[in-house]
């Protein structure tokens, strides 16, 4: 269990395979980035807890999961991450922590600025920044040294497009967040970081840009600098990069295949 100390970070391999034998939190990991990151670390032989509200969804992506490389133990509970209650309830369920994973939330809250409902709004804040304090007063306690959790935003924040006030801003909120918990909890040895995510091909993308087929995705992603859009696996990877390497700390990283640059 974490606590002020004035023992340096543990040094540890900085290479993802040194994240065997832990146990990683996933709150989102029913889809999408979450499921990717889950289906990586299972391959590494990490212990994987998956949270996100819909049971049969949930159900479902252990067992895929559990399908993949890896013999470590898979288990879903059922979470609300708008909802502090449920969090703690999910923290407790998951038991020995060692990484938290935050990426459940949605698109909620866009649209012109004079016709946003104040309800979604609220709806985004809560399962995107209040998720992300209420995620870090949860587990904290129980977070080993050298223990993290890495947050979620996305590209929106530093590339704005019109009508995307109301739901982009708590991204912004999340990035914020990264850096005054990095600075609170490393006296306790805890490292806090973020993902900017560019446009990476799960269901939330496919419902957001209105892509109901493999062939609408191909076409637009060719306009991406790299002809297509990411793959979960590969925007979950980067919360892994930061899990494993333990000088990681107060960062946002951004892994968009070099949309930001055109
Ligand atoms: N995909 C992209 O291109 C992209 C780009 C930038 C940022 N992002 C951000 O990355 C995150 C993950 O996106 P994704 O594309 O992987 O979405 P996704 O495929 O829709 O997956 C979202 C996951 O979060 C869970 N979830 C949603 N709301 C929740 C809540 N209130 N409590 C608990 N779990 C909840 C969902 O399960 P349930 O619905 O069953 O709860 C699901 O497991 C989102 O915050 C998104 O805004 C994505």
């Amino acid at each position: 269990m974490s606590q002020v100390t004035s023992a340096p970070l543990p040094v540890r391999s900085p290479l993802p395979a040194s994240l065997a034998g832990s146990s990683v939190l996933i709150i989102g990991g029913s889809s999408g980035i979450g499921l990717g990151a889950a289906r990586l670390l299972h391959s590494l032989d990490v212990r994987v807890v998956i949270a996100g509200r819909d049971k049969a969804r949930l159900d479902a992506a252990v067992a895929d999961i559990r399908s993949g490389d890896g013999d470590a133990e898979v288990l879903g509970t059922v979470v609300d991450a708008a909802d502090e209650d449920s969090i703690r309830a999910a923290v407790e369920f998951t038991g020995t922590l060692d990484h938290v994973l935050l990426t459940a939330g949605g698109y909620v809250g866009a649209g012109p600025i004079e016709s946003i409902d104040p309800k979604d709004a609220r709806t985004a804040y809560e399962q995107r920044v209040w998720a992300a304090l209420a995620i870090a007063r949860a587990s904290v306690g129980r977070l080993p040294a050298g223990g993290s959790i890495t947050l979620t935003s996305g590209l929106l924040v530093t590339r704005p497009r019109p009508a995307t006030a109301g739901a982009i801003a708590v991204a912004g909120g999340v990035e914020t967040l990264v850096g005054s918990l990095a600075v609170e909890l490393a006296p306790r040895r805890l490292r806090v970081n973020g993902v900017r995510y560019g446009q990476f091909d799960t269901p939330l993308l496919r419902g957001v840009g209105g892509l109901p087929t493999d062939e609408a995705v191909a076409a637009a992603g060719a306009n991406a600098p790299l002809g297509r859009f990411g793959t979960p696996e590969e925007a979950g990877a980067a919360s892994v990069v930061l899990m494993a390497n333990p000088y990681f700390n107060g960062q946002v990283i951004t892994i968009d295949g070099g949309q930001s640059l055109v």
